[in-house]
């Protein structure tokens, strides 16, 4: 390790966060009994121009009456280039109460954008006499964003957690694809003739992997739109969680039980974790810093990784 220690991300699950639109009333009850660990309001793209202002006075209304058990409760505002933002942050903070948990900011292109929206809500918190104070989540979804990553997962004390969102991100980086993450078509090495699909999501997860990681925010695969292709959202889902990535977006019902399997680590996995946390016990009473577990090296890193699993399904399960 480093001189400078690694800093702890948030311990909450954030397995699934469930996206709804502000707009849309009778979702935000069904969303509430949902089993996402998040909940995300949206007023930004799911949201019609002519519906801004009444989005927003349904997200405040559902914040201030629906039971939210207790889930993150988070709103996503519109990005700082539009004129509603500003009024998204200034009218949810000063008249939804202290359930309100987070605000996501879409579209962040440097640490600035985090630092103008930490100054008005630092600005509203201290007018308003606000006691709980609003954690961030950004998403990652442009060039710029990605080429400052590090610097915006550094940006604020509120940072809690950073999302890639693939479809403006794609969109920004000129990427000739229309699919909101998953394998994309174009995208394989040849060998002879078969075609070996590639990840082309791959580096910019890793980079928001590593920028959250050094700075303790959480990292979180966003959204994959093909709801109905179950095993493709699993295998982009099983990637990013072996990427070091906590939980990814549902865009639709159907895709919370799918997160929530996959980024809730197995029984099997668990077992095999502490089998190696015992063998390193016994190693080191032994007076030895490696040792074999079925037939594979595990050293004094292993505890590290196997510690990983343990802690994440410890934290999951509320021990
Ligand atoms: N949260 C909770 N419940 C939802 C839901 C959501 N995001 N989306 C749909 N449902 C409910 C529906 O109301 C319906 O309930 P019912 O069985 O009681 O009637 C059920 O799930 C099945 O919905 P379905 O008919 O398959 O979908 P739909 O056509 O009503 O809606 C979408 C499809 C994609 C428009 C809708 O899921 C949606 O708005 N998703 C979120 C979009 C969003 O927020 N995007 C921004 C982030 S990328
Ligand atoms: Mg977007």
């Amino acid at each position: 390790m480093s001189f400078r220690l690694q800093p702890a991300p948030p311990a909450r699950p954030n397995r699934c966060q469930l996206f709804g639109p502000g707009s849309n009333t009778k979702l935000f009850a069904k969303m509430a009994a949902s089993a996402a660990d998040v909940i995300n309001l949206d007023l930004e793209d799911s949201v019609a121009p002519s519906d801004k202002d009444s989005a927003r006075a349904n997200v405040i209304e559902a914040i201030n009456t629906v039971d939210w058990g207790s889930k993150t409760l988070s709103v996503r505002i519109n990005g700082l280039d539009t004129p509603y933002w500003y009024r998204d942050v200034v009218d949810v903070l000063e008249q939804a109460g202290d359930r309100l948990d987070q605000i996501m900011i879409p579209k962040v292109g440097c640490a600035a954008d985090v630092y103008a929206v930490d100054a008005l809500v630092t600005a509203i918190e201290r007018a308003k006499g606000r006691t709980k104070p609003i954690s961030f989540e950004v998403i990652i979804e442009s060039a710029a964003g990605i080429a400052h990553v590090e610097e915006i997962a550094a940006s604020s004390p509120r940072m809690a957690a950073m999302s890639l969102g693939a479809a403006d991100f794609a969109a920004s980086m000129g990427m000739q694809t229309t699919g909101i993450g998953g394998t994309q078509e174009n995208y394989y090495m040849l060998h002879g003739d078969t075609r070996h699909y590639a990840d082309p999501w791959h580096w910019a997860q890793t980079a928001i992997v590593a920028a959250c990681r050094t700075h303790g925010v959480l990292p979180v695969d966003g959204p994959f739109g093909d709801f109905s292709d179950d095993e493709g959202y699993r295998a982009q889902a099983r990637r990013s969680a072996t990427l070091g990535m906590v939980g990814k977006w549902a865009i639709h019902p159907k895709q919370i039980a799918l997160a929530n399997e996959v980024f809730t680590p197995s029984d099997a996995a668990v077992s095999e974790a502490r089998e190696i946390l015992a063998a390193m016990e016994q190693a080191k009473a032994r007076g030895e810093g490696a040792t074999v577990y079925k037939g594979r090296l595990v050293d004094i890193a292993s505890i590290k990784q196997a510690e990983v699993v343990v802690r994440q399904s410890e934290m999951i399960s509320g021990a």
